[in-house]
């Protein structure tokens, strides 16, 4: 299939990445690792490693190990609550990555600043529009509107509506959206409607490059969109940042274990502040479990509504190329009902 069309609908997102496509690879934590990471950029995409929770040294190993594996264009998405944010920045800096992903909350001025100032493009995640304005007067070079269809930590507000609220009104920058994105089809409505380009999470998952023990390959081959929930929270004292996952034995167990904290604390068995660490401790190391360990009872299965779009394991190429040929395709198919009379 010709999709030269599409990729110049794509231009402005792909020359802001140095990519052929503007399709970026969403960081996922321990999934994005430089297999995932240089197989999406050799394809023409744009990987971004998950720094997650690593040290610098850590990730100067992963950086390096990716540069190893492909000579093309690949970013690092670093979570801004890290307590050692500037020593990563440095580290990408060090290593000539070219685009920082700031997630996870607004990133410091001087993180950005840092990160400009040693001649990489910063992406930022806005949430909402007014926060969009506030990062692109910070120096944000591209934004990432991402909603709650996505996998893993989500805002409010979905794609189809951050996508109204932001695309119109932001020009200075290349806006990139994601969430629940699985077809091509979707990938051309977005662009026609402003976007630079597109990031996707869970279709990436089942890539065969892709580390994910087989365990958690094949719970997201059989998972349906409606598989894919957010944690919920069992009282407002105690707030659950929501995290979009396939339901398991672990999601059942975090609602008794919300249960039983709240229980001790009402009682008079923990303090406030005990009782929302001990809440919030109960996922540490529970996507590692899944991804690496193949604990799909009990791990965490973080997955985007877009699963259901999930049917096998394939080549990243491969996934590309379908995106890419759905559409153009689509694309083909408004040109021709442009030409049809109207009943
Ligand atoms: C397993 C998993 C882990 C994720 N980890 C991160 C992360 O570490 N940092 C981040 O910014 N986003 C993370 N995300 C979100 C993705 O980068 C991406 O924005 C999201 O998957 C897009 O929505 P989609 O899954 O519907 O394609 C994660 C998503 C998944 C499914």
């Amino acid at each position: 299939m010709d999709t030269s069309r599409i990729e110049q609908l794509m231009a402005r997102g792909a020359a802001f990445f140095g990519t052929r496509y503007a399709i970026m690879g969403g960081a996922m934590s321990w999934v994005s690792e430089r297999h995932l990471v240089a197989a999406l950029s050799n394809a023409g995409a744009f990987g971004v490693i998950a720094c997650g929770a690593m040290e610098p040294p850590r990730l100067a190993e992963e950086i390096a190990g990716t540069q190893a594996l492909t000579t093309m264009p690949f970013g690092v998405n670093l979570i801004t609550m890290h307590p050692r944010l500037e020593q990563l920045v440095q580290t990408c800096l060090d290593a000539k990555v070219g685009h920082i992903v700031f997630a996870g909350g607004i990133p410091p001025g001087s993180a950005i600043k840092a990160a400009k100032d040693g001649g990489a493009k910063v992406v930022c995640f806005a949430p909402a529009f007014a926060l969009a304005k506030k990062l692109v007067r910070s120096g944000a070079d591209a934004l990432v509107i991402e909603g709650s269809e996505a996998g893993g930590h989500i805002g409010p507000v979905s794609l189809t509506v951050l996508a109204q609220e932001i695309l119109p009104h932001i020009h200075d920058v290349p806006v990139f959206v994601a969430g629940g994105i699985g077809r091509g089809e979707a990938i051309l409505s977005y662009l026609e409607m402003g976007a630079a380009g597109v990031q996707l999470g869970t279709r990436f998952v089942c890539a065969t490059e892709s580390i994910a023990h087989a365990n958690f390959k094949r719970a997201f081959i059989r998972a349906a969109a409606r598989d894919a929930l957010p944690t919920t929270q069992i009282d407002e004292r105690f707030p659950v940042i929501p995290v979009r996952a396939l339901v398991n034995e672990g999601t059942k167990r975090f609602m008794a274990h919300q249960k039983a904290t709240l229980d001790r604390f009402t009682a008079g068995e923990l303090t406030k502040e005990a009782a929302q660490l001990d809440i919030e401790h109960f996922w540490a190391g529970a996507l590692r479990r899944a991804v690496i360990d193949g604990d799909v009872e009990s791990g965490s299965l973080m997955a985007g509504q877009s699963v259901g779009m999930v049917t096998r394991e394939e080549p990243v190429a491969a996934i590309i190329a379908e995106l890419m040929d759905q559409a153009a395709a689509a694309l083909v198919q408004r040109g021709q009902s442009a030409l049809q009379p109207a009943l």
